[in-house]
């Protein structure tokens, strides 16, 4: 176990902002483990795209741009103590949901 910081870059269009979390982060954990994690523990408001049955790079609706990179975030393993989870692209509906 590790403690990690999350910034998750959040808001509709017009009315963005970041906001932070502190999470035990577990060897193995996806970044979609961790968003997960903040939404089951912290955060219901948080929106981002999760995919039960998928969690395996199948489906790609999962992109993310992770400390600066798209990448899925089920198939992305936690590897720094500092995350930066912004939208994939600038079309938002809100928070990490894209068009
Ligand atoms: S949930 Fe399907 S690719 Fe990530």
């Amino acid at each position: 176990m590790k403690e990690i910081r999350v910034s998750i870059h959040r808001g509709t269009p017009g009315n963005g902002f970041i906001q932070n979390y502190t999470v035990e982060a577990s060897d193995g954990m996806s970044v979609m483990d961790v968003l997960k994690k903040i939404y089951m523990e912290q955060d219901q408001t948080l929106a981002y795209f999760s995919h039960e049955a998928c969690h395996q790079k199948a489906c790609g609706k999962c992109l993310i741009k992770l400390n600066g990179r798209v990448c899925l975030a089920c198939g992305e393993p936690v590897k720094d103590d500092v995350l930066e989870i912004a939208p994939w692209k600038d079309d938002i509906v809100r928070d990490l949901i894209c068009r």
